[in-house]
């Protein structure tokens, strides 16, 4: 049997990766982190792309190193095809149909939140269909009923902010650099999770709405703050461990109903949120008081990497799910 090499790219936001997969199994995974919105408080697209210009081809050529293959042992090339900010997916777009079209392999686009559940199937051990995850990240927060490789269904989601952008939110709110959820999530581990009350917001079904508590928040500030300018400084720990455990409460009162509601007895987290060490801890808690099997990928398939985009590239080329030279990078790109 001949082997199966897939490269993928990944340039979605502010991170340029590339990843090797060899017949299903993860060889590479290079990411370059983009430092320079750190400044801004936040990505700026223009600068995300000219910075994926600089750094993709170091990184593709990196990721084929250190899998041990050329461009020519390539059988196919995979890219994020959407969603996330057109100037940036335009960079992994391009290369990759260049990068076919060059070597005259097949070329195969993946979504990125569809992704990001795959990065599942990376490690052992992987969840068995169907199962919950609650994908959450900077821009998305989702709760997806996975019943194969390819074939998902969102049962809920936001209707405002993500759950990343109420953790960046509140971050700036409180003076901490960007990206902000890191940072809260190393002070709440310090801090009192009941010191400070926030509201629940009460969505139908199995929507989310993180808009409220983010008010909710800034008020709570400025009226604090107003006492005593050094509230923040002095209650840090308090605030961010409150706050967080808010959202994480939020997080999971929906991911438990879903579970009821559609029966499964597996769940999963993904996203750059899923790095988030309360969630991590409660969702564990979760699935024991429910008797339910979790699964937590590592902290380098929740942020954004090219692995996953492979991973996903894997299961789409046993498909033969190909796309050709007409193919568009798509910002908004549904599930
Ligand atoms: O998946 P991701 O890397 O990029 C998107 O596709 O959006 O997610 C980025 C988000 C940011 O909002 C970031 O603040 C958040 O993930 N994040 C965290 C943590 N690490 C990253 N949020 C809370 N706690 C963390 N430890
Ligand atoms: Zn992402």
């Amino acid at each position: 049997l001949q082997n199966q090499v897939i490269l993928a790219i990944e340039s979605s936001c502010d991170e340029t990766s590339a990843s090797v997969i060899i017949n299903g199994e993860v060889k590479s995974n290079i990411v370059s982190t983009q430092v320079i919105h750190e400044k801004y408080g936040g990505v700026v697209p223009e600068l995300a792309s000219r910075a994926h210009q600089q750094h993709i081809l170091p990184v593709v050529e990196t990721a084929l190193k250190q899998a041990k293959v050329t461009k020519n042992d390539v059988a196919a090339v995979a890219f994020t095809r959407g969603p996330g900010l057109l100037g940036s997916l335009l960079v992994g777009t391009s290369f990759a149909k260049s990068f076919a079209l060059a070597l005259n392999i097949p070329l195969i686009e993946v979504n990125h939140m569809q992704a990001h559940i795959l990065a599942h199937f990376i490690d052992e051990p992987k969840p068995q269909f169907p199962f919950i995850c609650l994908t959450v990240s900077g821009g998305h927060t989702q709760l997806v009923l996975v019943k194969s490789p390819l074939k998902m269904e969102i049962i809920g989601e936001t209707k405002d902010d993500a759950v990343g952008e109420a953790f960046d939110k509140a971050a700036k709110m409180l003076g901490l650099p960007y990206p902000g959820g890191p940072m809260i999530d190393k002070y709440a581990s310090e801090g009192n999770p009941e010191a400070f009350e926030f509201p629940i917001s009460e969505m139908p079904g199995f929507s989310y709405s993180f808009s409220g508590i983010k008010t909710a928040l800034l008020y709570f500030l400025q009226k604090r703050v107003n006492e005593d300018p050094d509230f923040i400084d002095n209650n840090m720990a308090d605030i961010c461990a409150s706050f967080q455990q808010t959202l994480i409460t939020m997080l999971l009162q929906k991911l438990r109903k879903a579970t009821r509601q559609y029966k499964v007895k597996q769940i999963a987290i993904a996203g750059g949120v899923a790095v988030n060490s309360g969630l991590r801890n409660e969702i564990q808690k979760l699935a024991e008081k429910e008797d339910l099997e979790v699964f937590i990928p590592q902290f380098q398939y929740c942020t954004d990497n090219a692995a996953m985009i492979a991973m996903a590239a894997h299961f789409k080329y046993l498909e033969n799910e190909f796309t050709d030279q007409k193919v568009s990078a798509m910002p908004r790109y549904a599930l």
